[in-house]
C-alpha cells in the first residue's frame, strides 16, 4: 500500500499577524515547517510528501528545508491555492502513480506523531476516511452577540486535528465535489463528511497543537523543551 503524505503550507499566517509567514518562523532555531515535514518523513508508513507552500517561498522551501534537513521523502514542493482546500488539490493532482492512501497534515501542526499517523492509516485502510480528534474538557455554550443561549453537551463533539487519512479515490471524489459546489472548508474531513461518507476518528493529542498566533509560538517552543 503506498501512502503519500500532502503538507498544505501555502497559507499566508493573517492572524499571527508576522512580517514572516508563520510556517517559516524559527522554533527551536528550526523552521517550523521544518519540524512538520522531518516527523512526518519519519513515519515509516510515509512512502513520499508533497510540500505545498506559497508561490514566492517556493526556492527557499527546497533549500531551507528540503535539503537543507535532508528531508528526502519530499518528492515535490509546489505552489498552493488561495484556499487550503485548493492548495490539498493542487498536490492531489501531483500525486505519483500508484498512491493508493493520502494523508493530509496542516504544515503548522509540528508536533504529529508516528502513532497518529498509523491509527489514521490503519482507520483508511480500513474504513476510507480517518481524522484525529480530542475530547473536549470546557463547557461549552451556544452564544449570540456575546449572551449565551444555551448548554451544549460536550459529549456530543470533538476538537479535530490533522493528520487525516483517505483512500484516494474517496478524496478525488470529495475534492471535486466541494470545488464543482464551491464550497470553502478548514479540512478534508468535512468535505467527505458531505459526500456522506462516514469519517473515522483516532485519539489526537494536546500538544498536536496548530500554530495559529504568538501565544502558540510560545506554547510549541515550551513543548519542543519538554520533549527534547
Ligand atoms: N494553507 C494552505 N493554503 C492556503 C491556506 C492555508 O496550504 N491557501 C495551509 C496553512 O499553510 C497551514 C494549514 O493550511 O499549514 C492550516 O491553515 P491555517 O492554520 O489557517 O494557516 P494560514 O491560513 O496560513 O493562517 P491564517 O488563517 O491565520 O491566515
Ligand atoms: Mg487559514
Amino acid at each position: 500500500m503506498k501512502t503519500v503524505a500532502i503538507i498544505p503550507a501555502a497559507g499566508s499566517g493573517a492572524r499571527m499577524g508576522a512580517t514572516m509567514k508563520k510556517q517559516f518562523l524559527l522554533l527551536g532555531g528550526k523552521p517550523l515547517l521544518a519540524h512538520t515535514a522531518l516527523n512526518v518523513a519519519s513515519c515509516k508508513q510515509i512512502d513520499a510528501i508533497i510540500l505545498v507552500a506559497p508561490g514566492d517561498e517556493l526556492d527557499n522551501c527546497q533549500s531551507e528545508i528540503v535539503e537543507k534537513y535532508k528531508i528526502d521523502k519530499v518528492i515535490l514542493v509546489i505552489e498552493g491555492g488561495l484556499t487550503r482546500n485548493e492548495s490539498v488539490s493542487i498536490g492531489f493532482d501531483n500525486l505519483p502513480g500508484g498512491t493508493d492512501y493520502v494523508l493530509v497534515h496542516d504544515g503548522a501542526r509540528p508536533f504529529v506523531t508516528e502513532r497518529m499517523v498509523n491509527d489514521v492509516i490503519a482507520l483508511s485502510q480500513k474504513y476510507g476516511a480517518a481524522t484525529v480528534a480530542i475530547r473536549v474538557v470546557d463547557t461549552l455554550k451556544k452564544v449570540k452577540e456575546g449572551i449565551i443561549q444555551s448548554s451544549m453537551s460536550r459529549d456530543d463533539v470533538v476538537r479535530i486535528q490533522t493528520p487525516q487519512c483517505f483512500r484516494r479515490d474517496v478524496l478525488q471524489h470529495g475534492l471535486a465535489t466541494a470545488s464543482r459546489a464551491g464550497l470553502v472548508n478548514t479540512d478534508e474531513s468535512s468535505i467527505v463528511e458531505r459526500l456522506g461518507l462516514d469519517v473515522h476518528i483516532a485519539e489526537g493529542s494536546e500538544t498536536n497543537i496548530k500554530i495559529t498566533t504568538y501565544d502558540d509560538l510560545k506554547i510549541a517552543e515550551a513543548l519542543l523543551g519538554m520533549y527534547s
